[in-house]
């Protein structure tokens, strides 16, 4: 029972890591906002995570309901103790390829507003309440092995490498407050993630599969429940002399 009476707020938690991490954390005694611009998704993994877990609609982007998602875990579980900064999303999931001269405006809009800025907005709304409740308090971040080295998308890259620096430079900013700011830095998963059902899904969902098994050393895809338990580590005391880590979910990737 490492998050025992925790009140916590996922965010992005309607699918893969956010969903796995909310139903165990929950099994780890937390109490879970489950935030998702999914509803119907966010409400699902509620229902998995049980009786003490609550859906909330949040898009990542709007300050507004970032914010709404931290008070509600405020209203129903009386404090916050822990962020999950987990929304994001990869490059163009419409099947153009991922490089950079393939993107355009809209396409650096979407992935920092919602992989940076909206990470920004949970920092900044967490940090305030945290301070509000007199100190203490953690932040996990969902980066990517993509913000270490070159992997996955320049735009993307560029992204997460935002969230890497922003999970420093906070936990240094903050950690006279008692606040613990770490990120997790996932390589390949099977997940939602930038996949679109459809014709000649099940066959490229098995490339995949191979082709993960390939890249990491330790021979395997990475499952959301890895990345899941790398954040409850970093969420729960365990770590608790442990901020600015990028804590990296690769198999051995980024020590090819
Ligand atoms: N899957 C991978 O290979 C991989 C690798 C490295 C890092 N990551 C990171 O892991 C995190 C989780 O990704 P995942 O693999 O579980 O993907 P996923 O697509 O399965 O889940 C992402 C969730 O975020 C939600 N979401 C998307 N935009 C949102 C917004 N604006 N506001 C709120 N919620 C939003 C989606 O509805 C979905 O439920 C992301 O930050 C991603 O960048 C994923």
């Amino acid at each position: 029972m490492l998050l025992q009476h925790k009140s916590v707020v996922i965010t992005g938690a309607g699918s893969g890591v956010g969903r796995a991490a909310a139903v165990l954390f929950a099994q780890h005694g937390a109490r879970v906002v489950c935030a998702d611009i999914n509803l119907d998704w966010a409400t699902e993994t509620a229902r998995l995570a049980g009786a003490d877990a609550v859906p909330v609609l949040c898009n990542v982007t709007q300050r507004a309901e970032v914010e709404a998602a931290i008070d509600l875990a405020c209203d129903r579980f009386g404090r916050l103790d822990v962020l999950y900064n987990n929304a994001g999303v990869a490059t163009a999931s419409d099947g153009r390829p991922h490089r950079l001269i393939d993107q355009d405006d809209a396409d650096f809009d979407r992935l920092m507003s919602i992989n940076l800025r909206g990470m920004v907005y949970g920092c900044q709304a967490a940090v305030r309440r945290f301070d509000a409740q007199g100190g203490g308090g953690v932040i996990v971040n969902t980066a990517s092995v993509a913000g270490l080295i070159g992997w996955g998308g320049v735009m993307y890259g560029a992204s997460k490498g935002g969230v890497v620096q922003l999970t420093r430079a906070l936990a240094i900013e903050v950690a006279k407050q008692g606040i613990r700011v770490n990120a997790v830095c996932p390589a390949g998963m099977m997940t939602n993630f930038g996949r679109t059902e459809g014709a000649g899904f099940a066959e490229r969902a098995a490339e995949e599969v191979a082709r993960y098994a390939e890249m990491h050393p330790l021979g395997r895809p990475i499952a959301a429940e890895d990345c899941a338990n790398a954040a409850l580590f970093l969420a729960s005391d365990l770590s608790s002399n442990i901020t600015g880590v990028m804590l990296p979910v690769d198999g051995g990737l980024t020590a090819k």
